[in-house]
């Protein structure tokens, strides 16, 4: 272990003998078995009557020294920790130990530190002089409990007194909190997290926007501890505020929360500060679908796009807070791009990012080169497009029987995944599947996913696929409608596809709704139901003949990725 050992906080003005006494404290071990020693105990009392301040160290479980921090009268500031980590779960595996020279209790400042630094333990000593023997308080976390406290206070007790086994204290409350949040999570790997949502009258639909979130965070594969909403205006330095962050951050710790999920999302200046509050990792909205994207990315391709994505987001994070990477790797279970030191961060970054744009550039010459034989091919290409979860790749499934990922999940579809699909006739398309859209999706994203919406720039015709068995249908179909617009797609001729038949009580109210924006209602898991989808695909590339009847297709075997649907 490395020490520093410069004394750390409020030691403008003292003697030089005084700091040198201090900084001697980083030479003492404590033993590995107690709390702390009499000896350590009476030196700090004494220094800290010499100087009038509070002093105080931060000590790991093998007895090692690793900060000494000196205070004012009446209060002392933890300096940033670092990455200090010896504990298992939420536990740091240091604590605190410090004088109060009035002999007050143990201060809200203290109990917040407990909470918000993960200390094995805080600890008061009674710095009067008067005071023979030598006085201690303590205090640790509690896991959760019927009445609701979030930590105990043993003492005051004589220092020499004080006999607590500490390596067998700590691992039976490490084990109770595991117990706990093993009865809260009980798969193994899954991360807890609280969502914050920041209702500042800047959304016009902020209810829509908290489920969105919620199923963003689902669809990352987390467990949803709390949903946080908090109405006002946008604290510059914490978001939702100071006073009600540290709250929620307290209640995390009882709750085995892993990471907080902050929407809209944070400035890289709040990324810093909420991060500095609180012994818990720290993601926004960007991030999160980011995160998704890494989850799912299955090509070269798109794996790729989402780590230029991850770090041209992380970058300007970088630079403005003046952290290092590691502190930003807010990715779920640790994905996201590798942990890398603070000095060579920005340097790596930055050679990684040029290295990934050439790379992207190659593969985006090759994809066009494959477009290009495709058209000469003169094969149609029919791109599904839609918002997230309506249901795109068991579209392509079910019309292709080809083998796809479809869950139950946001984004379920990554990267342009091409089929090829044969009608009668020798009449044959390629059918794309592409990402899902989203509402306000990052300009970021964007960029990192131009190769599915480059794919759409030559699509002859667009499957735009809705949910209609979403409560949102319109709204969601109308974020499409505005994605493509912006994408200068709007004159791409499109069959707008009503999906999910099926849940709808009143099957007439879907067949209306695709009456009225002149589309095909289906079920994309009942092949049946998609033959007047595929007489709309004829109809709109080859045009069907007049009075040419329409034979019901079947499905026919030749390989896995063909099929021809009507023989
Ligand atoms: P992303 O790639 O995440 O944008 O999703 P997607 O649009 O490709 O949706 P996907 O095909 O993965 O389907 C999402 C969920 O909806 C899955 O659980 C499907 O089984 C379900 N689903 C799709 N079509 C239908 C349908 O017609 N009826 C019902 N009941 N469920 C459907």
């Amino acid at each position: 272990v490395t020490i520093t050992r410069k004394l750390y906080g409020n030691t403008s003005g003292l003697k030089s003998s005084q700091v040198n006494g201090l900084e001697r404290l980083y030479r003492r071990y404590l033993p590995k078995e107690r709390v702390l020693s009499g000896e350590v105990a009476q030196t700090m009392v004494e220094l800290s009557r010499n100087v009038k301040r509070q002093v105080g160290i931060i000590v790991d479980r093998k007895g090692t020294v690793h900060y000494v921090i000196v205070g004012d009268s009446s209060g002392l500031f933890i300096p940033e920790l670092g990455r200090i980590r010896a504990g298992r779960g939420r536990f740091r595996g240091i604590r605190l130990i410090h004088t109060h020279l009035h002999g007050e209790p143990l201060s809200t400042d203290d109990f917040t530190d407990l909470s918000l630094l993960s200390f094995d333990l805080i600890v008061a000593l009674d710095a009067r002089p008067e005071r023979n023997p030598l006085y201690m308080t303590a205090a640790h976390l509690l896991p959760m409990n019927p009445d609701h406290k979030l930590w105990e206070v043993l003492g005051p007790t004589p220092v020499h007194e004080f006999d607590l086994d500490f390596p067998e204290f700590i691992r039976e409350l490490e084990n109770e909190f595991s117990k706990k949040a093993e009865s809260l999570s009980p798969e193994k790997g899954i991360e807890r997290a609280v969502l914050v949502y920041l209702d500042d009258g800047r959304s016009d639909d902020p209810e829509w926007e908290i489920e969105e979130l919620t199923e963003l965070a689902l669809s990352a594969g987390l467990q949803i501890s709390d949903v946080v909403v908090q109405r006002r205006r946008p604290d510059r330095r914490y978001f939702i505020g100071r006073g009600r962050l540290r709250d929620i951050i307290v209640r995390t710790m009882q709750k085995e929360v892993d990471l907080l999920v902050f929407c809209p999302d944070l400035s890289a200046a709040q990324v810093k500060n909420i991060a500095d509050l609180g012994d818990i990792r720290v993601i926004d909205r960007t991030q999160l679908i980011l995160d998704i994207f890494a989850q799912r990315a299955r090509s070269g391709d798109g794996k790729l796009q989402v780590e230029l994505a991850q770090l041209r987001f992380l970058l300007p994070r970088l630079i403005g807070a003046g952290i290092a990477m590691s502190r930003l790797q807010g990715g779920i279970g640790g994905r996201g791009p590798g942990e890398t030191k603070l000095e060579s961060d920005r340097r790596r970054v930055h050679q990684r990012i040029s290295s990934l744009e050439k790379q992207l550039k190659q593969l985006a010459a090759r994809r066009k080169e494959r477009r290009k034989r495709r058209e000469k091919n003169q094969v149609p290409v029919v791109s599904i497009v839609g918002y997230t979860n309506a249901g795109k790749s068991t579209l392509l499934n079910t019309l292709t029987r080809a083998r796809a990922v479809a869950e139950n999940k946001l984004f379920a579809t990554l990267d342009p995944f091409s089929k090829r699909l044969r009608f009668p006739r020798d009449r044959e398309i390629i059918l794309t599947d592409t990402v899902g859209f989203i509402r306000d999706l990052p300009a970021d994203l964007k960029t990192a996913f131009k190769a599915t919406l480059e794919e759409l720039e030559t699509a002859d015709l667009l499957l735009h696929v809705v949910d209609a068995s979403s409560p949102r249908a319109e709204e969601q179909l109308e974020a499409v409608e505005k994605l493509l617009a912006e994408l200068d797609l709007a004159g791409t001729y499109r069959i707008t596809v009503f999906n999910k038949m099926d849940l709808l009580q009143n099957g007439d109210l879907a067949r209306n709704q695709a009456q009225r924006f002149s589309g095909v209602a289906v079920s994309a898991l009942n092949r049946e139901s998609l033959r007047p989808l595929v007489e709309r695909i004829e109809d709109a590339l080859w045009g069907i003949e007049p009075g040419e009847s329409v034979e019901p297709y079947e499905a026919q075997s030749r390989s896995d990725d063909e099929k021809e649907l009507r023989s």
